[in-house]
Parts: structure tokens; C-alpha cells; sequence
């Protein structure tokens, strides 16, 4: 089996076996128990537990298919629109600004801090004015913001509304650190993915989790203009990608099976890119919570997994490599474990001759993926030179599942070689 960051490495055998069975039962893919389960228990698993760290009352749980949808919704039920704007780092995902624009409200980029995932205090207050009516907070890939209780603080002195987009990052511990209580209990909304490569992956998921700040929720569109094959493309997901990375290996010369088994499955559909998903806030459909419940019971074991792999990269890379500090580790979820590197190809293409097929940018640029255009995303080139220069620069190594402690050790002294 190949190590690859992506194409499904996050599935056990039992995600698998789970998918598989759902195909055949179709009467399960739009409603089912399952969209109530998974609702029931993201409190507990992401660490909110209510009267503990005083979490305002009623907080409430809606799915969606998407995060994009969850903070678009996140974003309209705090009013926000026209003429308004909403604070963002750059060295983000256009899922994250497109719900911006599409309420009419303007992104206001902030740079991230010199070899920082994520931007700064003094950044973030410089950027503010008095139109900024909210303030997107992302611990990218996994990586708490070091300053996020100073920018809490500062926000809700500011009234400024504050969402904390947990997309890459899953309290990691049951007894969350001093960060993380202010990360859950001063949100106005908290943002979860479930999509492709996530810590929890359902292969398309989202949640949003808001206080009774918001209006109360209306009632969403369900799921059911998703057309059944759509469900069908996602449950085929997990069984497809470990085809081909089973069978990546075999072949000859050039001519590699999994290699074709990639092809027909882009051929017929079943591989879009999950990042050209559009905004429109949809209901989740109860197969794929299915699948998200099936992983979110896993999630300690997820986390300590992911932790241990990137302390062992922490541990043998060289220091010039390093982007996060063993802190970062221990407090994050550890999405990925990011690099720099001066030249990506070169690295790539001897890391490929060993079996790691790792060509992870996340992100290729202030707004990923690269080929979205500045003027689209109102990102002004140059404005924020630290993230231009991190997205030419970051390499991220695999921290999930697939990947065992003597693979990151392998590949962590193939690096430093
Ligand atoms: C920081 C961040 N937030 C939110 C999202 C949106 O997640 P989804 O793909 O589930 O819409 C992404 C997508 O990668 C992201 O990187």
C-alpha cells in the first residue's frame, strides 16, 4: 500500500465494510436514526460540555454536507451582509471566503506571522475597522492560534463577532487546555468539517454548533435535491481509493493498475474535487452521518495517533524544516504535520522512487487552491507577502491512520538526507 496524504488513507477496513453496506441499502441515505445520533454526541466529542466550561445555554447542532455550508450559516444568522466585513487569514480555503462574498460582505486578509500557520494578534487588530462586524479564527491544520485567547478577548470587546472554524482542528483531549475553553466557550459559532482528509473523515460533512446569540435556526433545505447518485458517488468514495492505492504498486514499467482505476473513477465522477462544492447550505444526508459517526467514536484514538506521528517527525526532522513547535503538537489536533522546503519538486520526486506519493501544498496559496483567481476572492497580491511566501514553501507529511511510526520515521530521515 502506498502512503499517500490523501485518497481516502483515512479509512479502516470497518469505514470500508460500513460504506459498502450503506450502498446496498439506499432506504438509509437521505433519513435515517444516524443524522440524530451524530447530532447527539458532537457536543460531548468536541469538547463542549455544557455547564462545565460554561458554554452559553442552548447551544445547537445543525448538519450540513458541507463546513461551507456551516459557516455560511453561521455567517447569515449573525446578520452579517452587505457592506460588512469579516476578518479571514490568508492561507485559507476558498470554502472559508466563498460564503463571504455570497452574503455580499468583504474578507478582509490577514497575513500569517513569518513561518506561522496562523496570523497574529497585533495583525489581526491592525486589520480591523468599524465596519468589521466578525472575525473568522481557523487553527490551521490542526494548530491552535498561540494568541487566540488575547484575539478572543479583544473581539468581544469589540463586538466583534467571533467564529472559531474547527475544521482542521478536534479538541484533542477530554480536559481542554486553557486555549481550548476559550476556543469553545466564547464562540458565537464553532465550525466542524467532516469532509475528505479531515481528522474526522465522512467523506462530506459539516456541523455547525451556535449559541443562542443567533436566531433561531430555519428550517434548511433538506438533502433531498441531492440526487441519490450523488449519495451513491460518496459511499463508492472509501472503497474506491483503497483500490487504488492497493493496487498502485502493481504494474508494469509506466503502466500501473491503480494508476487506471484513478482514471476511470475521475472519468465517471466519482473523484471531483471536493473544493469546487458549492455554498448553498444543504442537509446532510444520513449515510454520510453514518460514516462520521463510525470515525467520531474513534476520535481519541484518532487524536493520540496523529500526536505521536508528528511528534516522531518533530523528534528526527531538522530544525530548518520546522514550522510548529512541540507545544503546537501537543495542544493540536495535527491534521498534517506542515514543512519547509526550499525546493517541493526535487523532494517530491525522491520521496516518490520510495514509495510516498506526498504532494500535499495545504495551502498552494493565500486563497487555495491556486488556479482561484485574486480578483474572484477580493485578495489583493502582495497585501500579505509572509503567506505568498508559506504557500511557495509548505510540505505537509501524513499523520493519519495509514501511516505508522516507523513510515514517518523512514520518511523523516529520507527528508533530512
Ligand atoms: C479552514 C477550513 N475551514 C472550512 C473548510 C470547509 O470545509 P468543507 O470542505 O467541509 O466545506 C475548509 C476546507 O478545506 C478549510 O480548510
Amino acid at each position: 500500500m502506498i502512503i499517500t496524504n490523501s485518497l481516502g488513507s483515512n479509512y479502516t477496513s470497518g469505514d470500508r465494510i460500513l460504506a459498502l453496506k450503506l450502498l446496498f441499502q439506499p432506504w438509509k441515505w437521505k433519513q435515517g436514526k444516524e443524522l440524530e445520533t451524530l447530532k447527539s454526541v458532537i457536543p460531548a466529542k468536541v469538547g463542549i460540555y455544557l455547564n462545565r466550561f460554561r458554554v452559553k445555554p442552548g447551544m445547537t447542532v445543525e448538519l450540513f454536507l458541507k463546513g461551507r455550508h456551516a459557516i455560511y450559516e453561521a455567517l447569515r444568522k449573525l446578520g452579517i451582509g452587505q457592506d460588512d466585513e469579516v476578518i479571514v487569514q490568508a492561507f485559507t480555503c476558498v470554502a472559508v471566503v466563498q460564503p463571504i462574498l455570497d452574503l455580499g460582505a468583504t474578507p478582509i486578509y490577514v497575513d500569517v506571522d513569518t513561518k506561522n500557520l496562523n496570523p497574529s494578534f497585533e495583525q489581526i487588530k491592525k486589520s480591523a475597522t468599524s465596519k468589521t462586524k466578525a472575525i473568522i479564527l481557523q487553527h490551521t491544520l490542526g494548530y491552535i492560534n498561540r494568541e487566540n485567547d488575547e484575539i478572543v478577548k479583544w473581539c468581544r470587546n469589540h463586538k466583534i463577532f467571533i467564529i472559531q472554524d474547527l475544521a482542521h482542528f478536534f479538541i484533542p483531549t477530554p480536559k481542554p487546555t486553557t486555549n481550548n475553553q476559550q476556543l469553545i466557550a466564547s464562540a458565537n459559532a464553532i465550525i466542524l468539517s467532516f469532509s475528505q482528509d479531515k481528522v474526522i473523515d465522512g467523506v462530506s460533512g459539516g456541523a455547525l454548533i451556535a449559541s443562542k446569540i443567533l436566531p433561531l435556526p430555519e428550517k434548511l433545505n433538506d438533502s433531498n435535491h441531492l440526487i441519490l447518485i450523488e449519495i451513491g458517488k460518496h459511499l463508492l468514495y472509501p472503497i474506491c481509493t483503497w483500490l487504488i492505492r492497493s493496487t498502485y504498486q502493481i504494474g508494469i514499467g509506466k503502466f500501473r493498475v491503480g494508476k487506471v482505476i484513478h482514471w476511470l473513477a475521475k472519468f465517471f465522477g466519482l473523484m471531483n474535487s471536493p473544493v469546487d462544492a458549492p455554498t448553498t447550505p444543504t442537509a446532510l444526508p444520513n449515510a454520510l452521518a453514518a460514516l462520521t459517526f463510525n470515525q467520531l467514536v474513534r476520535l481519541d484514538k484518532i487524536i493520540v495517533h496523529r500526536r505521536n506521528i508528528a511528534l516522531t517527525y518533530g523528534r528526527i526532522l531538522n530544525r530548518k524544516f520546522k514550522l510548529v513547535i512541540i507545544d503546537d503538537i501537543k495542544n493540536g489536533s495535527n491534521l498534517r504535520y506542515p514543512i519547509w522546503v526550499g525546493n517541493r519538486d526535487e523532494l517530491e520526486k525522491k520521496l516518490t522512487r520510495h514509495g510516498f506519493y506526498l504532494m500535499d501544498h495545504w495551502y498552494d496559496a493565500p486563497v487555495s487552491p491556486e488556479r482561484v483567481s485574486d480578483s474572484q476572492v477580493k485578495y489583493q497580491p502582495g497585501s500579505c507577502p509572509n503567506t505568498e511566501n508559506l504557500s511557495e514553501h509548505i510540505f505537509n507529511l501524513p499523520t493519519h491512520i495509514s501511516i505508522s511510526n516507523e513510515k514517518a520515521e523512514c520518511l523523516a530521515k529520507l527528508i533530512n538526507q
